[in-house]
């Protein structure tokens, strides 16, 4: 398979809707070496450019954009164009409009309009994407400006047609082969739900969790199904061109981990809200490398592409603030630092209506490269030519963090324990990821059926449904010598959503030697208190403040490294750490302050003598990650995402900085969204 031969730079573009406008194609690709612009992303919403009316086909606009792309040795992904329907074939079959459902109505069909609203089942709908996606595979097939094939764009949403229902119906019965089987892992019991068969199950019942949680990887499996077959015809045609989807960083309705099997290449749209308030950069710089390194995990470690991010304010937030001087090349090279081989943009060239004309772009309204933001495009095109040695290099790190698409399913689906902590699964990952992104410690992402091998440490925040296997997969990496730490709300329900007979926190009670008897949910404004317990073996001391969930345990064998400070059950156990074969498994029976987290991950750091980028501590609001090449290389990302100046120790050694040339070592003054690449 081909591989991509540089950084790709740059972004959806849309000639298509300027083809009334003379010229403007000629201006574009006079910018385009201003900025350090060789890639573009083709043809993502322009079926009705492609195929105006039913089995009339214009292709010259595209030919004309490969062949001047070709020309100039930049590199064209191309997109298929299901990601919106025509008008033609949606007033024509109105069996690919999607039907949406409440679970209690008769589902109703979608006007035409909008987009990302196919049904993924309809035959008419896949037969009219396939004759598309061979058209294109065949003309453009062999075209040398083709790099990438992007399929559709933003994979999402569910359709409840008589299709789709259908084929969920078929999906079970191969899931379950019996009505029984099914019955008794949905406890259809309950409420006189059993069903006595296949065809009864006709609507998305939300009082049935399990069936809930079914419909939920049903939908991943539907799409990835239609993606598959979106895909056919061009793994065929071009067997050497790589397929990609974008994706959508922590999207909730699809499962990344098993979707992401069905590409070649991972890419996702990467839109962090940069401008919130002073004191929120720290948390949201760590949640946007968290995406990245998830997206990076979900093949394990191969490189993968920022697809999307938006060159200036985007449209679509309360408050559009422009980008600060030096921000943009701050977040593009944060996506590289963490294994993205691209830096691109929605958009190229900012439209005159629809509605996206507020969106930030390379080209402005305005039409020149005279533009601020196109200055700092150029810098960060700059950069990605200095940074060609990184190409294809990787991450490795020793820490894990599990974060399962399933359990936040399962956990939504159930009807309580506390709905606050419904919406917030990942920003619990992203609390426990924070203190290792601010020691420059490197983390993959992993969820329940991922190996464990190779890690040091793994960790599993609120990891409330355990997958079949997961717990002897834990016992086995502890008893070999890893560390492991689970937190409240951990191994509560089976793969179904039953939950587990035996106590909590279920398989893993005995390797992390507690049981978790009662859950005490708390008021938003309650708190109660951690106490480290004199002498513990971690070295924690002071007092913490602890909130919304307080697990009851008792130890069965573990250590007690911390109490509770109030309640009634003042005093009982609120971290433990068990000894388990030759490693340890923690737990932390409540969610903690920041400082809490903090003390334990920074112990615990030091204690397993985890890599860091830079062996120094390191400011607040920079934090460093390593990538490694094929032949051993390191490049080490400095990055500042403070809006203020701030000094970083590199130690004795004398580096080279790839972005400015110069050799570094000592303490180096950053200025405000400062980068360095040190190899
Ligand atoms: C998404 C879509 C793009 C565009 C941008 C705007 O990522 O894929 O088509 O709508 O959002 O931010
Ligand atoms: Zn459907």
């Amino acid at each position: 398979m081909q591989s991509i031969p540089f950084f790709l730079h740059g972004g959806d573009y849309n000639p298509d809707q300027w083809r009334h406008v003379p010229g403007t194609v000629d201006k574009d690709f006079e910018l385009f070496p201003l900025a350090g612009i060789n890639s573009l992303s083709v043809g993502i919403f322009s079926w009705s450019a492609l195929e105006p009316e039913e089995g009339r086909f214009e292709f010259g606009w595209l030919d004309d954009i490969m062949d001047r792309a070709g020309k100039r040795g930049m590199k064209i992904v191309l997109a298929t164009p299901s990601g919106a329907k025509p008008n033609w074939l949606a007033a024509k079959c109105p069996e690919v409009r999607r039907m949406t459902g409440d679970g209690v109505h008769p589902p109703v069909r979608e006007l035409q309009g909008a987009r990302h609203n196919h049904c993924p089942t309809s035959p008419v709908y896949r037969a009219k994407v396939r004759e598309i996606n061979e058209r294109l595979a065949s003309r453009y097939g062999k075209h040398p400006a083709l790099a990438l094939w992007h399929i559709s764009n933003e994979f999402g949403g569910e359709c409840q047609c008589p299709l789709c229902l259908a084929a969920f119906r078929d999906w079970l019965r191969a899931k379950y082969g019996s009505i029984d089987a099914l019955n008794q892992a949905w406890w259809t019991g309950f409420w006189s739900h059993a069903y006595s068969d296949w065809d009864q199950i006709e609507r998305i019942d939300y009082s049935v969790d399990g069936l809930v949680l079914d419909w939920r990887r049903f939908i991943t499996h539907q799409t990835a199904d239609f993606l598959r077959a979106e895909a056919e015809p061009l793994r065929r045609i071009t067997p050497e061109i790589p397929v990609t989807t974008n994706l959508m960083g922590f999207y909730q309705g699809l499962d990344y981990m098993s979707f992401a099997r069905e590409i070649d290449i991972v890419s996702w749209d990467n839109y962090p809200h940069y401008h919130e308030r002073p004191g929120e950069t720290e948390k949201l710089a760590a949640f946007t490398s968290l995406t990245h390194d998830y997206m990076r995990s979900l093949k394990r470690g191969k490189p993968f592409l920022m697809m999307e991010s938006s060159p200036g304010p985007v449209n679509w937030w309360h408050h559009n603030r422009l980008l600060r001087p030096g921000q943009h090349r701050m977040k593009s090279l944060q996506a590289v630092a963490h294994g993205s081989d691209s830096v691109q943009y929605f958009q190229i060239r900012k439209g005159r209506g629809g509605s996206e004309k507020f969106h930030g772009a390379v080209i402005d309204h305005e039409g020149t490269g005279g533009t601020r933001m196109f200055r700092e495009i150029a810098q960060v095109g700059r950069d990605l030519q200095a940074l060609q040695p990184v190409l294809g290099s990787t991450v490795l790190p020793k820490v894990a963090i599990v974060f399962d698409r399933e359990s936040d399913w399962a956990l939504k689906a159930s009807f309580g324990p506390l709905d606050s902590i419904k919406n917030s699964y990942d920003a619990t990952v992203a609390a426990h990821y924070l203190p290792l992104w601010k020691r420059g410690i490197s983390v993959d992402v992993v969820d329940g059926d991922s190996s464990l091998d190779g890690y040091s440490l793994v960790i599993a925040p609120c990891l409330f449904l355990l997958r079949d296997g997961f717990a002897e997969r834990v016992g086995r990496f502890v008893a070999e010598g890893g560390t492991f730490v689970a937190t409240w709300l951990t191994g509560i329900v089976n793969s179904t959503g039953l939950c587990f007979t035996g106590g909590f926190p279920g398989p893993l009670r005995k390797i992390l030697g507690i049981w978790a008897e009662e859950i005490d949910y708390l008021y938003d404004d309650e708190r109660n208190s951690v106490v480290p317990v004199p002498g513990n073996s971690l070295g924690l001391s002071g007092n913490f403040d602890t909130s919304l969930v307080c697990d009851v345990v008792h130890a069965e064998g573990a250590e007690t490294v911390a109490t509770y400070g109030r309640d009634f059950y003042a005093g009982s156990p609120a971290l433990t750490v068990n000894r388990f074969g030759k490693g340890e498994a923690w737990y932390l029976a409540t969610r903690g302050d920041a400082a809490l987290l903090d003390a334990l991950y920074g112990a615990l750091a030091a204690r397993l003598s985890l890599p860091r980028a830079i062996d120094s501590d390191l400011p607040e609001g920079v934090s460093a990650s390593t990538r490694v090449g094929a032949d051993g290389e390191r490049y080490t990302f400095v990055i500042n995402y403070a809006s203020e100046p701030r000094a970083v120790d590199l130690g004795q050694a004398t580096r080279h900085d790839l972005l400015d040339g110069a050799a570094k070592s000592g303490i180096v003054e950053m200025p405000p969204f400062g980068v360095m690449v040190l190899n």
